[in-house]
């Protein structure tokens, strides 16, 4: 090795210890004849002090040295003199008196500062995304990245589960997003797909009789990208046969206690998990990814307001739609600016309008007063009506409703996506908090009206609750899967069901998905012939590890959390891709490029 010991080693019981250091010029101070540098390694930082008295030549190598060269430093350990230690650093009670330096290697001037935190462009943070990682906070990331996959690692090595890998280069599977097609180059015209997820293979797996499970696995989805998604991610993939929902959900819980427990114990956590069916939730909170850190629930107003003198609200109702809100405490202080900079963001979400109604004034609502509503609409709303809604939410004087009416769905996002804008402006969310919640009983299926065919909430292999098979056939919408997601602050983290063992079971499935026998066999022909050789009851879950990470390291953007992560357009500064190939790459694959970039053709 080149160093005796790392730069957050020392403390002060190597007082006099003859020490070899190697590592990063973090800071560098020029103070009266001496010169100070912090040296950084991936364990932290050491003050070493060159004293132009005591080692000539080392002081005239620390005099030339810049902000990120590479130095080997030799000295001897000394307590800090009086007054000088540094209580924010664990190495702060001691510095490194050098006696000589050899520089390993120069640096040119970073594009921004690796020292501190500041805000950097992101373009400039990928495309030197080495020198980005080279900052304290990535590196605590990526350490606490490696924490969480050992944790899973053991937790579910203990008890039994087999980590085994599927390949990347597979046949596509239907999780719902585009594939990424790798091309063959032996059999023309044929593609492998990237794993969307290995939901087939670990099936098969639990045929081929390992009945615990589990893979860190690698996923790729073509996918419009946001903050909580990748073209590239990782999964916690898991499956486990002769289990129910119980089973499953019961070591969710368990394993993301233990793991939230051990790697940020200052977190808070509401233990046990709330549970809630997918119907309850959507109902409570507009969506089944619900944000439990804080309040502001929906109120359903449809009853009190379908006779309402505003026509807008009368013809949503007559058109089948709701009327729905959520009351914002002490929200009557807002402003005309911000109301309508709600209106506005609710727009995006596609709904027709905001409507804000405010309680003025003070006292017991029983007193509430025509002139005590506040509301652009004012003159529409009846007191009674007022009070009504007021007794609906719990809602006090000074409160003030914002209302949508709309289509059902299109009211849920709305108000889904302004309860969290509300709690963002006014900070309801503790930012301290895990809070976690088990979402179960979804419906099997949804109608998509574009195809006008039956699309799988979760995924194919899902199982149909038992007691509603004849459903399946009667009133497919109204059946509910055996399925159950793990949600935390309002970020789904992952998802599971009870799947389908039976060859027929899952013909039917397919059948109601629009997916006929001849193309079942041929794209899931596999998996039905497996089903056929003794496949046991099986069932499992993945989790977004990029995700878990990002919660645990409080970071509103995955990105953040992943070594090498692709821009918003699915790109990667750092190394170019994705890239032209040559012309001859491409005939050797048989492949056309029918249309370059920038072809508008
Ligand atoms: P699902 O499609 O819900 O289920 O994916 C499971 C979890 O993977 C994470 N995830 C993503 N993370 C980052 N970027 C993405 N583009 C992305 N897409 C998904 C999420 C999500 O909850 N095979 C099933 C699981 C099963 O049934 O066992 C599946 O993949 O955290």
């Amino acid at each position: 090795m080149l160093k005796t010991h790392s730069c957050g080693e020392l403390r002060p019981s190597h007082d006099g210890d003859a020490v070899t250091l190697a590592g990063w010029v973090h800071r560098r101070r020029d103070h009266g004849g001496l010169i100070f540098i912090d040296l950084r390694d991936h364990d932290g930082l050491t003050q070493v002090v060159f004293n132009p008295k005591e080692a000539a030549e080392a002081y005239a190598v620390a005099d030339v040295s810049r902000g990120e060269y590479v130095l080997q430093i030799e000295g001897t350990v000394a307590r800090r003199p009086k007054g000088t230690a540094n209580p924010n650093l664990p190495t702060g009670e001691v510095e490194v008196r050098a006696h000589a330096v050899t520089i390993l290697n120069e640096a040119k001037t970073p594009p921004f500062y690796i020292v501190g935190d500041s805000d950097v462009d992101e373009l400039l943070r990928l495309k030197y995304r080495y020198l980005d990682l080279r900052r304290q906070r990535m590196h605590e990331t990526m350490v606490m990245r490696h924490r969480v996959t050992k944790y899973i690692r053991d937790y579910l090595t203990e008890r039994g589960f087999t980590e085994i890998e599927t390949p990347c280069l597979t046949a596509p599977t239907p999780e719902g997003a585009r594939d990424y097609l790798v091309p063959s180059r032996m059999q023309q015209g044929h593609f492998y797909a990237l794993p969307q997820s290995p939901q087939q293979l670990k099936q098969l797996l639990m045929v081929a009789g390992f009945e615990r499970y589990f893979q860190i696995a690698r996923c790729f989805r073509d996918e419009d990208l946001r903050a909580d998604r990748q073209p590239e991610f990782t999964q916690l993939d898991l499956e486990v046969s002769f289990v129910e929902e119980e089973d499953i959900m019961r070591l969710l819980e368990e394993l993301h206690t233990g793991l939230t427990e051990t790697v940020r114990p200052d977190l808070k956590m509401v233990k046990p998990f709330p549970r809630l069916s997918y119907e309850e939730s959507v109902r409570r909170f507009g969506t089944d990814k619900p944000d439990l850190r804080f309040g502001l629930e929906l109120v359903d107003l449809t009853d009190v307001l379908r006779e309402s003198e505003f026509t807008i609200f009368r013809q949503a109702v007559a058109l089948g739609g709701v009327v729905r809100a959520i009351c914002v405490p002490g929200g009557a202080t807002f402003s005309r600016k911000r109301i309508d900079e709600l209106t506005t963001f609710v727009h995006g979400y596609g709904a027709r309008g905001l409507v804000s109604v405010a309680l003025l004034g003070e006292g017991g609502l029983d007193s509430l007063v025509q002139e005590e509503i506040r509301s652009p609409v004012a003159k529409y709303f009846t007191v009674e009506q007022v009070q009504a809604m007021a007794r609906l939410a719990g809602a006090n004087r000074g409160d003030m409703f914002l209302i949508v009416a709309d289509t059902p769905a299109t009211a849920n996002k709305a108000l889904d996506g302004l309860r969290r804008e509300v709690s963002r402006r006014l900070k309801l969310a503790d930012p301290d908090m895990l809070h976690f919640v088990l979402i179960y009983d979804f419906p099997m299926f949804e109608w998509h009206e574009e195809d006008e065919r039956w699309y799988s909430v979760t995924h194919p292999f899902t199982q149909p609750r038992q007691e509603e098979m004849h459903l399946l056939e009667s009133d497919p919408g109204a059946a509910h899967s055996r399925s159950y997601d793990l949600v935390c602050n309002g970020w789904e983290l992952g998802g599971g069901s009870i799947r389908i063992h039976r060859r027929e079971m899952q013909e039917e499935m397919f059948g109601i998905l629009g997916i006929g026998l001849e193309e079942a066999q041929r794209r899931f022909g596999h998996l039905l012939e497996a089903f056929e050789y003794g496949a046991p009851p099986h069932g499992g879950f993945a989790t977004g590890i990029d995700r878990t990470v990002a919660l645990l390291a409080q970071q509103d953007d995955i990105r953040e959390v992943m070594a090498f992560p692709k821009t918003k357009s699915a790109s990667d500064p750092l190394t170019g891709a994705p890239a032209e190939v040559t012309p001859e790459q491409l005939a050797e694959l048989h492949i056309a490029v029918t249309k370059a970039e920038g072809d508008a053709s």
